[in-house]
């Protein structure tokens, strides 16, 4: 049991590895996407008992509009049937569903969907479920930068896409890649990070816990010296 106070308010994962996982079972990149999915379900209920607020998931980077058109399609086809699939869920445990990121990119059709979602889903107080789609970290702050100029504001926080959310106490990345990838540049300042081999689709509620179990062992300083 991990003491409440140690529970962290945003956790957010790196959801990698799902090509190599396909790829080790002699498949396709995609059916490891798919398979993902089943991960999302696990992390999600498993935030939402332990108390976690805020959960965010880096689902699609602005750098994989670079990949084969096919497996980009089969993403947001993905993204699609998913949302749809898990709206009842979502709304009996009372979870609040928002998507950041470059929502210009992608396709109206898509985009319509997440916002009919997140106005329904707006007035749920359980766990927020933030995916990022179309994300990276270096346009977020350029967009940011671009709308602070044109309010004639000087605090760069409130045009982050992630306004109103707190940082992440802690970001988890599978597949044993140790990076950043682009992903939270300017909210990472002070998160703490946790690496696992565990490949995204074979991720679980144990895994979830074992993460967590080693942030609470973490001294945060934030820049301070111990009292
Ligand atoms: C993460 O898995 C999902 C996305 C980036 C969309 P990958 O597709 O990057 O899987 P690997 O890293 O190639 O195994
Ligand atoms: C990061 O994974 C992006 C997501 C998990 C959505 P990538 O697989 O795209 O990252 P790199 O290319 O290994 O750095
Ligand atoms: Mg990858």
């Amino acid at each position: 049991m991990i003491k409440p106070e140690k529970i962290p308010v945003h956790v957010s994962i790196i959801m990698d590895g799902n090509g190599r996982w396909a790829q080790e079972r002699g498949k396709e990149r995609v059916y490891g996407h798919a398979a993902g999915v089943e991960s999302v379900r696990a992390v999600t209920e498993g935030c939402a008992e332990l108390g976690v607020k805020y959960l965010s998931l880096f689902a699609f980077s602005e750098e994989n509009w670079g990949r084969p058109e096919q497996e980009v399609s089969t993403l947001m086809k993905l993204m699609f049937k998913s949302m749809e699939e898990e709206f009842d869920t979502l709304m009996k445990n009372g979870v609040r569903f928002r998507v950041l990121g470059n929502r210009a990119r992608l396709s109206p059709e898509l985009d319509e969907a997440i916002s009919n979602i997140e106005r329904a889903t707006a007035a749920n107080t359980g766990l927020t479920l933030i995916i990022m789609l179309s994300y990276s970290g270096k346009w977020d702050i350029q967009q940011a930068a671009l709308r602070m100029a044109e309010a004639g504001a000087h605090d760069l926080e409130p045009f982050l896409v992630t306004a109103g959310i707190p940082d992440p106490d802690l970001i988890i990345r599978t597949s044993g890649e140790k990076r950043i990838s682009n992903y939270f540049l300017w909210q990472a300042a002070y998160s703490e990070f946790v690496f696992t081999d565990t490949l995204w689709p074979d991720f679980r509620k144990e895994n979830l816990s074992a993460a967590l179990q080693e942030f609470a062992s973490r001294k945060r300083r934030y820049g301070k010296i111990d009292k």
